[in-house]
């Protein structure tokens, strides 16, 4: 059992387009443990993004990640972070196959949605930066009746 850090960006957001895009991820069978709506600060985002920092658009990035409200989530299932890279689709909406979020929905390489981790160390530390151990919930997939 895998868990992966999911950001629904700024963009989304705007375009309302969480639902679908929290929706893609659980029809993989992928369950909900943590959510919440925030609006990233800079010291969050550089720390989020920092394998980037020094690149030539890691300004850019943190100045998007942190221009509205996004949703942090976390997503727990079998094989979860290789699972969601591929709902995603490649980092740049042009490359990326029609069947992905970023493919059919994304509109350049900065406005492309999503983000997921893409290792399972990156997902821990992705995960301590959002939530603490008790926002993490939890529970059966069997429905109680
Ligand atoms: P993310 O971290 O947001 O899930 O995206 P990713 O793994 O697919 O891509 P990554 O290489 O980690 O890059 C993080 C974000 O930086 C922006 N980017 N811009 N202008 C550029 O060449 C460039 N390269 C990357 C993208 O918005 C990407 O999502
Ligand atoms: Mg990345």
């Amino acid at each position: 059992m895998e868990r992966s850090l999911v950001l629904i960006k700024p963009d989304a957001m705007q375009r309302k387009l969480a639902g679908i895009i929290i929706s893609r991820f659980e029809r993989q069978g992928l369950k909900i443990v943590a959510m919440k709506m925030l609006q990233m600060d800079k010291t969050l985002a550089q720390q989020h993004y920092a394998v980037h920092q020094g690149k030539t658009f890691f300004n850019d990035l943190v100045e998007f990640i942190t221009s509205s409200p996004i949703i942090a989530a976390v997503f727990e299932g079998e094989r979860a972070i290789e699972v969601i890279r591929q709902t995603m689709g490649e980092t740049d909406p042009a490359k990326a196959s029609s069947h992905t979020i970023r493919g059919n929905s994304g509109l350049d390489i900065q406005h492309n949605l999503v983000h997921g981790s893409d290792s399972a160390e990156n997902a821990k530390r992705e995960i301590s930066l959002f939530f603490s151990p008790d926002e993490i919930l939890d529970y059966s997939e069997e429905i109680d009746k």
